[in-house]
């Protein structure tokens, strides 16, 4: 129905961050900033039409520039880990920024989620549309060839957030784009989001070591915390006596959907807040989805929005992506590119009541 911008905040270094709110004919409303393409409000009603913010995220530009968590960042080049940082690709051995332990997490010092993106098209329609564009240039932060990176977040009729990504290279390179945004469907200043209710469409997961690179393992969810093929609330087998989830402190783990990935996006997961009716259906063509309680959501210095306290468990990321570390596991999904290919995967939020 609309779109409109401003200055949401400026930068150490002048440079101004603009934030999009795209709204539809049903009173749906996204807020995005250039600053990471991250998604800074999500408005979605309950089942008795009462609006409310569903996402994690601040108030100020400053907390997306020093807070952690990626609140509802665009992540690249490579989204989760690199196992030590290292990995080789035609004969050439790569080193990468080490951030999380010995690994190397989300595209390094200055992934995607930091910075700004130019914003190369807008349509105000009744589905209004952002479309940011980044070019990365070859070997920032060590990865090979000119990435150009397009996103496109769509706000449509049908109270769907659709986001599309598309890349393309000079050089062959690695890539795994997907987007960090936290959801808590009672509204993100309520608390634990383990009365959600989760279905995944994903028969195995990745099992990881203490450091959180997969072992290599695609193990079956049946018969373990980690089944989701039939909907239940995510804290029922959270405390699980389970060595996998005792090592993540609880859900941060990549779940491969039936089937692997798909040419059009399909339904793979939902997640359902019983109380209030909302429910978010995950349509995506990717292969898998990366889901994290966060467990880590422990940061004072960076309140979220009016100033509530970060606390774990209070969100779900649901990233849609390939296999973490892909890049040094033969068995795992292909995460190159090459010049001449065309990276192109969409995910679908879609919101309704029920
Ligand atoms: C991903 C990872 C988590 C954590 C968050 C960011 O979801 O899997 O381990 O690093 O990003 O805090």
């Amino acid at each position: 129905m609309s779109i409109s911008h401003k200055l949401f905040g400026t930068l150490p270094d002048g440079r101004g961050v603009d934030v999009y709110t795209l709204r539809n004919a049903s009173g749906v409303k996204v807020r995005i900033l250039t600053y990471g393409g991250a998604i800074q409000q999500l408005y979605i009603p309950d089942r008795k039409g009462c609006f409310c913010d569903v996402l994690g995220g601040y108030d100020c530009l400053d907390s997306y520039v020093r807070g952690d968590g990626y609140q509802g960042a665009l992540i690249g080049r490579v989204g989760n880990r690199i196992a030590k940082g290292t990995f080789t690709l035609d004969g050439k051995e790569y080193r990468m920024f080490i951030n999380n332990g010995p690994n190397h997490l989300h595209g390094g010092e200055f992934g995607f989620n930091a910075k700004i993106f130019d914003v190369v098209a807008t349509e105000d329609t009744d589905t209004p549309s952002l479309s940011l564009r980044y070019v990365s240039p070859d070997g920032e932060e060590q990865y090979p060839g000119t990435l150009t990176v397009t996103v496109t977040y769509t706000l449509t009729a049908e109270n769907g957030l659709r986001i599309r990504y598309v890349a393309t290279t000079d050089k062959k390179t690695i890539l795994n784009l997907t987007n960090h945004s936290y959801f808590n469907l009672a509204g993100y200043a309520t608390g634990s989001v383990l009365d959600h209710e989760l279905y995944l469409d994903a028969d195995t997961y990745l099992p990881t070591d203490t450091s959180l690179i997969p072992t290599g393992e695609l193990r079956p969810v049946a018969n373990t915390p980690f089944d989701f093929t039939v909907a239940k609330p995510i804290g029922q087998d959270i405390e699980a006596d389970n060595a996998d989830l005792t090592i993540a402190g609880g859900y941060d783990h990549c779940f491969n959907f039936r089937g692997g990935a798909s040419h059009e996006p399909v339904l793979r997961a939902t997640l359902y807040h019983r109380e209030s009716g909302r429910k978010m259906d995950v349509y995506t063509n990717q292969p898998c989805v990366q889901v994290y309680t966060g467990n880590f959501l422990t940061n004072e210095e960076f309140p979220f929005k009016g100033n509530f306290a970060q606390r774990p468990r209070s969100f779900v990321c649901l990233e849609t992506q390939h296999m973490p570390d892909s890049i040094n596991h033969e068995n795992f999904t292909d995460c190159t590119l090459s010049p001449g290919e065309v990276y192109d995967y969409t995910t679908e939020y879609r919101f309704s009541v029920e």
